[in-house]
This record gives structure tokens, C-alpha cells and sequence, in this order.
């Protein structure tokens, strides 16, 4: 089958707004996933932050004040250090990598959220990115009000106190952002949890992201053996 990142590793990307239970199921999947694929060596990170360097500047995009470009630049920055440090060595080697946020964050919150546009956020982004596209985006799509509720928990940051509007926007730039990855990346699986009411359970969802994760993860091993 044809890749989006041509490496012979597996790079899941699991995203949405704030609130959306990303949290949770990357939890269930750090539990469920070396269960499910003993031969398999498994790389846990997240964006921003990743490795000391990156995480420094976690903690200033997340408290400080700064314009959106700067913003932009920074997380672009971020990805720089640990795409090529984390992401890409384990692929090289055939690991599957699950990553908390990506490109795909920047691409909705930034362009849209932020209303920078999708083309400007991708030409900062791509020299960063250098290919390393996802291979699966595991989107909860889960709906604003449900969101808000369960919003704000132990470490707010400065996106918990953005208005609806932003949210708005960043919802829509959800969208538009699966439909850029497809034109750039047509290989990569879009893997949309849609729960608008809020109505799964965290059980429920991880059964509904397993039943279609896996078996590409399966079908992605197979072909290669
Ligand atoms: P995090 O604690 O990971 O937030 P969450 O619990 O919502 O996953 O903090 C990262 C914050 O940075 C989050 O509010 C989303 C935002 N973000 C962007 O705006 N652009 C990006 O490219 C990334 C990766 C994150």
C-alpha cells in the first residue's frame, strides 16, 4: 500500500479542541495498544514539547502572551526539534509512534482559530515537517458545549480562555484541515470520532477507535512482511 510518510513505521496522530477526551484515549492507548501489538515497539509524544528543549517552549506557548505569528512560528519551531529527534528515528526503525497533536493541531487552531489561513500556516510548517505526515488521524470530533464543560481542567492555559467564536472557528478548521491533509498526504486515514452530544462513553470510544485503528495497523505490518 502506498504511505503517507514512505518510513516503514506507523505514526498515529490522535486530535481535537480542548475538552474532546483526547486526553483519555491516548491513556487507552498507551494501556491497550502494547497489548494489542506485542511485537511492536511503541513510542508514546506529544506536541508541543517532546524532549527538554521542546518542552521549554510548551510552557512559554502555552502561558505567554505573543502575537499569532510568533505563535505559529513557535510550534512550527517545536516540531523542528522533535519530529527529527523522536518521530522520524522511530519510524526509520519500524516502531509505531502515537503522538498527542501534530501539524494537524496548527493546521485548525492556528489557521483557522487564529485566522492565519492554511496556506501560510502550512509554508511554516513544512520545512519542519519534512514529510513526516500521519499515517492514521485519529480526530474526536466531539461537540463545542460538551467540550466547554469538561474544558479547563488542573493546568489551564491561554487557549481555555478563548471565546466561542474561537472554538467556532477552530471546530470548522477541523474539517478543512482533514481535507488538506487528504490533498497533501492522500494516504492518510481519516479516523473521525463523531460524538456531538457528548453521549460515549470513554469505554464506548475506545472500542469505536479500536475496531478501526487496528486492523490498519495490521493491514500496514502484514504488507510488509
Ligand atoms: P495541551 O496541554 O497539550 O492541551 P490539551 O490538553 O488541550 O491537549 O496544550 C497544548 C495547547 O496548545 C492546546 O491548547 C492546543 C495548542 N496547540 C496549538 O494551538 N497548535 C499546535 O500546533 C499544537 C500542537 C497545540
Amino acid at each position: 500500500m502506498a504511505r503517507a510518510n514512505n518510513l516503514p513505521g506507523f505514526y498515529v496522530v490522535i486530535d481535537g479542541i480542548i475538552g474532546c477526551g483526547k486526553s483519555a484515549q491516548r491513556k487507552q492507548l498507551e494501556h491497550y495498544l502494547p497489548l494489542n501489538f506485542p511485537k511492536n515497539e511503541i513510542v508514546f509524544t506529544y506536541e508541543p514539547g517532546g524532549n527538554p528543549e521542546a518542552d521549554e517552549i510548551r510552557q512559554r506557548l502555552k502561558h505567554e502572551k505573543m502575537s499569532a505569528e510568533e505563535e505559529m512560528n513557535l510550534f512550527a519551531k517545536s516540531r523542528s526539534i522533535t519530529l527529527p529527534q523522536i518521530v522520524k528515528p522511530a519510524l526509520e526503525l519500524g516502531k509505531i509512534v502515537v503522538s498527542d497533536r501534530s501539524v494537524t493541531t496548527s493546521l485548525a487552531y492556528q489557521a483557522f482559530g487564529r485566522e492565519i489561513g492554511i496556506e501560510k500556516v502550512w509554508q511554516a510548517n513544512e520545512k519542519a515537517v519534512n514529510g513526516i505526515l500521519p499515517d492514521v488521524i485519529v480526530y474526536m470530533n466531539v461537540g463545542r458545549d460538551v467540550c466547554f464543560k469538561r474544558s479547563g481542567g488542573e493546568n489551564p492555559d491561554k487557549f481555555d480562555s478563548e471565546d466561542v467564536a474561537f472554538w467556532d472557528r477552530t471546530i470548522k478548521g477541523y474539517d478543512e484541515m482533514l481535507k488538506f491533509v487528504k490533498r497533501i498526504s492522500p494516504n492518510t486515514h481519516n479516523l473521525i470520532i463523531y460524538d456531538p452530544e457528548g453521549k460515549l462513553s470513554i469505554e464506548e470510544t475506545r472500542l469505536k477507535v479500536k475496531e478501526q485503528l487496528y486492523p490498519i495497523i495490521k493491514h500496514h505490518y502484514n504488507d510488509k512482511s
